[in-house]
């Protein structure tokens, strides 16, 4: 029986030319803070546009945020809101960038030790500045959402945290700032918000035929316009689908209600702490032998998939869950994704190493059914060499 409660707080502006619009959505008073990360906001002009819109307003800036960035850095950026009395906080980046500054928002207006905020997965934040986005690579969904991932280098932690203080209020969508991105973050933005669908959609069924229809939309959007964006020179439309579906993607809607899985996106986060793959390099790796390993519990939405997505309906029902997760594989590989342990040089032996943190981080039932235990981990990962 489908019963949820669902909102979305934050505004949406789409589309070419919009970074203008800032001057709108940031109040005339603000002291802002624009956060960024490396280089690629200010040699592609982003930065430059951000700042024209913002105008006369008092502005302050933060670089340097890095790709799963860190609680470290973070902090550099809390000291400098706290020292000139920032009240409000622009992210311009990917989504580290929106993350980071989500965690900033909390950290700022936090009392005690901030990692609790994290501990907690955001449970003792009782406030947050207000804050806003302009999206410079479609993956996360991020902009349009209230989680946030950040890593303690020094304890190789990669936890995330979610409270609904933390929805920007705004996010401004212009596809043509993601023309500089290379096509290893094209990819792993096709592999991300891919993987976002499939483990809200892949669990196993409620009748929540909204949901799926809709999942099964997004997901056949990533299969047409995937290996175009990444292999083809850019264009508009391909980008702004992307764009929108990855935003969809992870914006509450389609997980509105339903059992929902994770279990891939929180083994990964290990796999990135411990051997600094990408977050989508993990995905691609762990989802189809996820998929393969717990086939029997997701047996009737497998199927279901199998022959809306990939539109097979012949051979036995095996034989068709096989094929499905076969073309998921080779959908992420045609994008230049790897999804072996062994191509990224992880061996047999360091399937320990892995397992272990799972352990230490208490990840020890996850999935829709709370039944991946580390053991069910330890078969994923010898089912990804
Ligand atoms: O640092 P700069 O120089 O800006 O370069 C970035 C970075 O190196 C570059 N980039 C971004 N926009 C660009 C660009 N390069 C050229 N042109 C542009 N327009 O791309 C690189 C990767 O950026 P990053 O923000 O790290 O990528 P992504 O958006 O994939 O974010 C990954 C992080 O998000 C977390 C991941 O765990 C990871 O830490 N996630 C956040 C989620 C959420 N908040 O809901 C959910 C996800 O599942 C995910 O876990
Ligand atoms: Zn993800």
């Amino acid at each position: 029986m489908l019963n949820f409660e669902f909102q979305n707080p934050t505004r949406i502006v789409f589309g070419q030319d919009t970074i203008s619009r800032l001057d709108t959505l940031v109040p005339n008073e603000a002291r802002v803070l624009v956060l960024y990360g490396g280089q690629s906001a200010e040699k592609n002009g982003t930065l430059a546009e951000v700042r024209t819109a913002l105008g006369q307003r008092q502005r302050y800036e933060f670089g340097g945020i890095e790709p799963n960035p860190s609680y470290e850095t973070l902090m550099k950026a809390v000291e400098l809101v706290h020292a000139e009395k920032i009240d409000f906080l622009l992210a311009v980046g990917g989504g580290s960038v929106i993350d980071g500054t989500k965690f900033v928002a909390a950290a700022a207006k936090f009392e005690g030790d901030p990692w609790r905020i994290l501990e907690t997965f955001g449970g003792a934040v009782t406030q947050a500045l207000p804050l806003g986005a302009v999206l410079t690579l479609a993956a996360t969904g991020s902009e349009m959402n209230f989680n946030a991932v950040v890593t303690r280098k020094s304890t190789k932690t990669k936890a995330f945290f979610a409270t609904p203080l933390v929805f920007p209020q705004f996010s401004i969508l212009d596809p043509t700032k993601t023309y500089t991105l290379p096509a290893r973050q094209l990819a792993n933005g096709v592999v991300d918000s891919f993987t976002h669908i499939a483990e809200q959609y892949l669990t196993y069924p409620v009748n929540a035929l909204v949901q799926d229809r809709f999942a099964e939309g997004l997901l056949q959007t990533l299969i047409e316009i995937g290996p175009k964006v990444v292999n083809e020179p850019a264009d508009y439309d391909s980008r702004a689908n992307l764009s929108w579906t990855a935003t969809m993607a992870l914006n509450g809607l389609i997980g509105a209600g339903v059992p929902q899985d994770w279990a891939t996106h929180l083994v990964g986060h290990e796999l990135t702490s411990q051997f600094g793959l990408d977050h989508a390099q993990t995905l691609a790796i762990l989802l189809p032998s996820m998929l393969h390993v717990r086939r029997d519990s997701k047996h009737a939405k497998l199927l279901q998939y199998a022959e809306r997505v990939w539109g097979l309906t012949t051979g036995s029902e095996d034989e068709r869950i096989d094929q499905a997760i076969q073309k998921t594989r080779t959908f992420f590989e045609s994008m230049g994704v790897k999804t072996r342990l062994s191509e990224y040089s992880i061996t047999a032996d360091a399937i320990d190493k892995l397992v272990q943190p799972l352990q230490a981080h208490g990840m020890t039932q996850l999935g829709e059914l709370q039944d991946v235990t580390p053991d069910v981990c330890r078969q994923v990962y010898a089912a990804s060499l």
